[in-house]
């Protein structure tokens, strides 16, 4: 039966660039998609940009450009990322459009005047007297009401994790002008979700959910649902409320929409797939044969219960309370039809940590295609990749050498051993292929294979695949194509093992294909074949097709470019951009310190900046914040310094590095012993970077 299915990733936001953790979601959904595209079944794959927000008009601010500008830009950054990994959206849109506009107003004016879940409430709230807006609790900061920490944000403090009001924080100051906010009344415009409460219990008990999704709605169900409010004063980049002048949607209420918007912008393209961007760069039309989806068949709930459609939304578990309760009884309640599936996948590590700036494993898309194959993250995240939430790493050791040993080591290595002889030696035509056992067996191999991929049990799918390889690699070393051309009378027996194995790979190839689409597009030119379908897994190459000569598949991963990628990461991202775990509230802006009182050129010579060389960095027993590091600036002895930069280095991590070291301070006796010197770091934003000096800056240099 061909079932009919919507997919969507959830939508990023459009004032960061896309970097290696949100690419296990759109890897993850896009193997999926191609997937079912393979089986037949009609399936969409829509996506967007999330543009608004308080966040992304500051930041446009901040540049001195509009916030249209901004998303403009960002949307291309973003295309280039996902076209560079293969993630093929069938179309790929922004939030900040007319449809996006219209549906988002007509649902909430059915949640107001036929489900009258739309309540309104006078709140209070700081706000910036300078800036003139209310202020997200992201953008206020503090000491923390508990454990006294400076520079705290408005909903949670990042030394002690307690969570609290902004009202809560001492001293507070608006990170945005640095003024004191004030407290201010506005009326704001809320969803009443206590009133869906059986509705969600219901609902994320039907199946749509993970089991541990499921169990944890039903903690914060069970917990009382508050009211969500779903308005924001202006100056905010967004929609306004309908009949509300000066109020705007809340950027999470016009998000899932884009969902919607991007598949009506599809159905009512005048031409076919791949890309519709905001301004439009489609490409041919639909084709022969090829209409454009129903809008209402997807989304409309009685059509979609006639037409069994489906829907599924790939996210990450941060967003799950969104896409599990707003986002259902937003549907349920507007007469639209809710989803089949919502999927959560965990949080990418790297080495076993929180992506770090420091440790130069924050790694955007773009520069990991500077650098590294993008297929090869495709292979390693699905054989990472299971249906559960559980976080997943990327040991970029492992991954060097998992991709070298089963792509080239094994894959490649069926293909590159037997297709040169056909094209030699029998005019590029295949001949037959003996005993048909093996192959019968790969080929019986593609249900099961099928079972996985649909349950997004991906890395179970590649170590089957992997087992079949190993089988057909066997072959090849049993049969030794090789030596068989070097011997006399032994033609036919090299065309049979030559034949036997790159059927072998064409099957491999096929299973592969969701995960490495570019590479199965170069091996069925490469076999002079159609695209590969599921079902041509019941078929094997005649005798007699004639094949292509073959090119180079794939490079091995040499664990120099893995280096110089990580470095490049370390120097050039701006502290920022690091994912700070409240950051759906709103993000954080960077904002700079005033600039401190003149000095004269004396005064600033008085400081003896020397270049230094970290010999080595240790714990200091009973210290939460120092490291001891062992500086060596060329006096003949070392320096003993304590620094507070535990929270952001591993000392392991700083042995060997130069850095920049004040070394005329007076020395000073501390707790854990005594401390000559001091070294530079730049701090902020929660952040901490220590200065590292171009490689050509010896020990002892003076810095001025
Ligand atoms: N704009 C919202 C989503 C709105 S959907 C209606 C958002 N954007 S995001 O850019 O922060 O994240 C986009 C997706 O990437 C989310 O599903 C998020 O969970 C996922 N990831 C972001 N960082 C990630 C990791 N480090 N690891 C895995 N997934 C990550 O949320
Ligand atoms: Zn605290």
């Amino acid at each position: 039966m061909k079932r009919k299915i919507l997919v969507t990733s959830a939508l990023p936001y459009a004032n960061g660039s896309i970097h290696l953790g949100h690419l296990v979601e759109y890897i993850q959904t896009d193997i999926w998609v191609r997937f079912q595209k393979m089986q037949g079944h009609e399936c969409h794959y829509v996506c967007a940009d999330d543009t608004h927000g308080t966040p992304i008009m500051l930041r446009a601010q901040a540049e001195g450009i509009t916030p249209e500008a901004l998303i403009e830009r960002v949307w291309h950054e973003h295309k280039a990322d996902f076209d560079g990994f293969h993630v093929e959206f069938d179309n790929y849109y922004s939030t900040n459009s007319d449809e996006n506009r219209e549906l988002a107003q007509n649902i909430y004016r059915s949640l107001r005047d036929q489900a009258k879940l739309i309540t309104t409430k006078t709140i209070e709230q700081y706000y910036d007297p300078e800036k003139e807006m209310f202020l997200p609790d992201r953008f206020i900061k503090g000491e923390c009401p508990k454990c006294h920490a400076l520079d705290q944000y408005g909903d949670s403090c990042e030394v002690c994790g307690a969570t609290y009001a902004p009202t809560d924080l001492i001293n507070p100051v608006s990170a945005v002008s640095g003024a004191t906010p004030v407290r201010k009344e506005s009326e704001h415009y809320f969803f009443t979700l206590g009133a869906c409460t059986d509705f969600l219990k219901e609902w994320t008990n039907a199946g749509h959910l993970q089991p541990e999704a499921a169990n944890k709605m039903q903690e914060w169900i069970g917990g009382g649902l508050q009211n969500w409010d779903i308005s924001r004063d202006a100056p905010y980049f967004g929609f306004e409320i309908p009949d509300a002048p000066g109020k705007y949607f809340y950027v999470w209420l016009d998000a899932p929409v884009g969902y919607m918007a991007s598949f009506k912008n599809l159905c009512n393209s005048k031409q076919a797939p791949s890309t519709i961007a905001p301004s439009p760069l489609r490409g041919e039309g639909w084709g022969e044969g090829k209409s454009p989806p129903d809008f209402d068949a997807f989304w409309n709930a009685e059509k979609a219960a006639q037409e069994g459609t489906e829907l599924y939304h790939f996210i990450g578990k941060d967003i799950l309370y969104f896409h599990a309760l707003f986002w259902p009884a937003m549907l349920e309640f507007s007469g639209h039809r809710t989803p089949t599936g919502v999927f959560a996948h965990g949080f990418l590590t790297v080495n076993g940590q929180k992506m770090s700036k420091s440790r130069g494993t924050f790694i955007t898309a773009a520069s990991y295609r500077k650098y590294l194959n993008p297929e090869q993250l495709r292979y390693y995240f699905a054989a990472k990749l299971n249906s559960s939430i559980e976080d997943i790493d990327l040991s970029l050791e492992d991954f060097t050498a998992r991709v070298n040993s089963d792509l080239i080591g094994k894959f490649v290595n069926i293909a590159s051993r037997s297709a040169g002889f056909i094209t030699k030696r029998f005019d590029g035509k295949l001949g037959g292929m003996g005993d048909q056992t093996l192959a019968q067996q790969l080929q019986g191999a593609a249900k099961a294979i099928a079972a996985q991929y649909e349950a997004r049990e991906y890395g179970k799918a590649l170590r089957d695949i992997m087992r079949l390889t190993d089988l057909a690699n066997q072959y090849v070393d049993e049969n030794k194509p090789w030596e068989l051309a070097k011997q006399e009378g032994m033609e036919s027996r090299l065309h049979e093992a030559c034949s036997v194995s790159l059927n072998l790979f064409r099957l491999l190839t096929l299973y592969l294909k969701p995960v490495l689409p570019k590479l199965a597009a170069d091996v069925e030119a490469f076999f002079n074949i159609a695209p590969l379908t599921w079902q041509d897994a019941q078929t094997l190459l005649p005798v007699g097709h004639a094949i292509n000569p073959y090119q180079h598949l794939m490079t091995r991963i040499d664990p120099k470019q893995v280096e110089a990628m990580t470095e490049e990461n370390k120097a050039t991202l701006a502290p920022a951009a690091e994912h700070s775990p409240a950051r759906h509230a709103e993000k954080q802006t960077h904002e700079i310190q005033p600039i401190a009182e003149t000095i004269s050129i004396d005064d600033f010579m008085k400081i003896d900046l020397r270049i230094a060389k970290i010999v080595n960095a240790e714990h200091v027993e009973g210290a939460d914040k120092l490291l001891q590091l062992t500086l060596d600036i060329g006096e003949g002895k070392t320096r003993n310094v304590f620094a507070g930069i535990k929270s952001a280095y591993a000392p392991e991590k700083l042995i060997g590095r130069h850095t920049v070291m004040v070394a005329n301070l007076a020395p000073r006796k501390m707790k854990f012993g005594l401390s000559e010197g001091m070294v530079l770091a730049a701090s902020g934003d929660g952040g901490l970077y220590i200065l590292s000096p171009d490689e050509g800056a010896k020990p002892g240099m003076r810095v001025k």
